[in-house]
C-alpha cells in the first residue's frame, strides 16, 4: 500500500542551497524511496518568480513520488502541515554588518517562522536550521513555538562532520567508509571542535592511529573549521551542493535511524550533558533512535578536548545572550 505522503517546507527554495536540495528531496533521497513527498516552498516575495522556475523543471523531472508543489511568501502557508521544515533562507552577512546585526536580521525571519510553525504545522514537525548562524537561529525559532517538543528543533553541523570525515580519511589514506565515531561539538562556526579521539579508522582508534597531535592542532581542525570560509574563497559562493547533501543526510537519519556501531554529528538542544548548558543549541556526538536523537553518553573528555568544547560553547552562550538582549528568545 502506498504510504501517506510527507509534506516537506524549504525556506529559501530559490537559493543555491535549494536548488542543490529539492531535486534530491523530490527524488526520495530525503525520506526514502517508497514515501511520497508534498513540497512547500517558502520565498520573500523577490524570490518567488525564481521559485516558480525551479517548480517548472521539478514537475519537468516527472518524479515518481513527487505529489504537489506550492509556493508561498507567508510563513503561515508555507509551514501549513509540514512535517518536515529545513530552514535554509536567512540574511547573509554584508559588508560593514556586525555580528550582532547579522543575529538581529535573521531573528526578524526565525522568530516569525519559528511562530508559523507552532501555529501551523503538523505535529510531528521536525526542523533543520541550515541558514546561518544556524545554532542560533534554530534558538530563536525554537523559543518562538513553546507548543512544540524542543527536540524538534536541530541545527546542521552534518556538512563539518562529513568534511571532518574525508579529511581524517585522506590523512589515514583510508576509504571514508571506514571512518567511524567523529564528532563535531559546539557551534557551526570556526569555533566549532572536531574531535576524533573516539574516532576510529577500519576499527583502530583515531587518535592513535594519527599520532600526531600537531596536525590535529594545526592542520585538521583549522582544515574543518574554516573549510566554509575556504570554498568561499575558491568559489565566490558558499558551499550548495555539498550543505544540501548535509541536509539530506540529516534528515534521513534522523527519520530513518542513524547505522548501529556509529554515531553522527548534529547541533540539539542540550540536556546539559558534557557540560553544555541546557536548552543551548550545541553539536554533539548522536545517534537517532525511534525517530528522535540521543546524545552519545559516557565519552571521556581529555584536556585537549575539554578547552576546545568549551571555547566553542562559550561562543554560543554569548549568541544566545546576544538574541536574549534583543528580545528575540
Ligand atoms: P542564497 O543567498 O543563495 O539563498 C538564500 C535564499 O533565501 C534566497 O533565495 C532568499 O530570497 C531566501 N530568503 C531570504 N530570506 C528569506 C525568508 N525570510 N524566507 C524565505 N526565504 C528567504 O544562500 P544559500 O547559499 O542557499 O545559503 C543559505 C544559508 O545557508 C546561508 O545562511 C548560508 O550561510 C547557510 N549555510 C549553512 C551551512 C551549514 O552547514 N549550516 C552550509 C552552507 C550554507
Ligand atoms: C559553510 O560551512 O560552508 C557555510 O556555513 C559557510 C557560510 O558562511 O555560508
Amino acid at each position: 500500500m502506498a504510504r501517506t505522503p510527507v509534506t516537506v517546507t524549504v525556506t529559501g527554495a530559490a537559493g543555491q542551497i535549494g536548488y542543490a536540495l529539492l531535486f534530491r528531496i523530490a527524488s526520495g533521497q530525503l525520506l526514502g524511496a517508497d514515501t511520497p513527498v508534498k513540497l512547500r516552498l517558502l520565498e520573500i516575495p523577490q524570490g518567488v518568480k525564481a521559485a516558480e522556475g525551479t517548480a517548472m523543471e521539478l514537475d519537468d523531472c516527472a518524479f515518481p513520488l513527487l505529489r504537489s508543489i506550492d509556493i508561498h511568501d507567508d510563513p503561515r502557508h508555507g509551514f501549513d502541515g509540514a512535517n518536515v521544515a529545513l530552514l535554509v533562507g536567512a540574511r547573509p552577512r554584508t559588508k560593514g554588518m556586525e555580528r550582532g546585526d547579522l543575529l538581529e536580521a535573521n531573528g526578524g525571519i526565525f522568530k516569525p517562522q519559528g511562530q508559523a510553525i507552532n501555529e501551523v504545522a503538523a505535529d510531528d514537525i521536525r526542523v533543520l536550521v541550515v541558514g546561518n548562524p544556524a545554532n542560533t537561529n534554530a534558538l530563536i525559532a525554537r523559543a518562538a513555538a513553546p507548543d512544540v517538543p524542543a527536540d524538534r528543533f536541530t541545527a546542521m553541523t552534518r556538512l563539518d562532520h562529513n568534511r571532518a570525515i574525508t579529511q581524517l580519511a585522506k590523512k589515514l589514506d583510508a576509504p571514508v567508509s571506514e571512518v567511524k565515531k567523529l564528532t563535531i561539538w559546539g557551534n557551526h562556526s570556526a569555533t566549532q571542535y572536531p574531535d576524533v579521539f573516539h574516532a576510529e579508522v577500519r576499527g583502530e582508534n583515531a587518535a592513535a592511529a594519527v599520532n600526531d597531535e600537531a596536525w590535529l592542532n594545526d592542520t585538521f581542525i583549522p582544515t574543518v573549521a574554516k573549510r566554509g570560509a575556504a570554498i568561499i574563497e575558491a568559489r565566490g559562493a558558499s558551499s550548495a551542493a555539498s550543505a544540501a547533501n548535509a541536509a539530506i543526510d540529516h534528515v534521513h537519519d534522523w527519520v530513518n535511524g542513524t547505522p548501529e556501531g556509529d554515531w553522527t554529528s548534529a547541533g540539539i538542544v542540550s540536556d546539559g550533558s558534557y557540560g553544555v548548558p541546557e536548552g543551548l543549541i550545541s553539536s554533539f556526538p548522536v545517534v537517532s533512535r525511534n525517530g528522535r536523537w540521543e546524545i552519545v553518553q559516557g565519552l571521556e573528555i581529555n584536556e585537549f578536548s575539554r578547552t576546545r568544547i568549551d571555547a566553542s560553547v562559550a561562543e554560543l552562550i554569548e549568541e544566545r545572550d546576544a538574541v536574549q538582549k534583543l528580545g528575540l528568545i
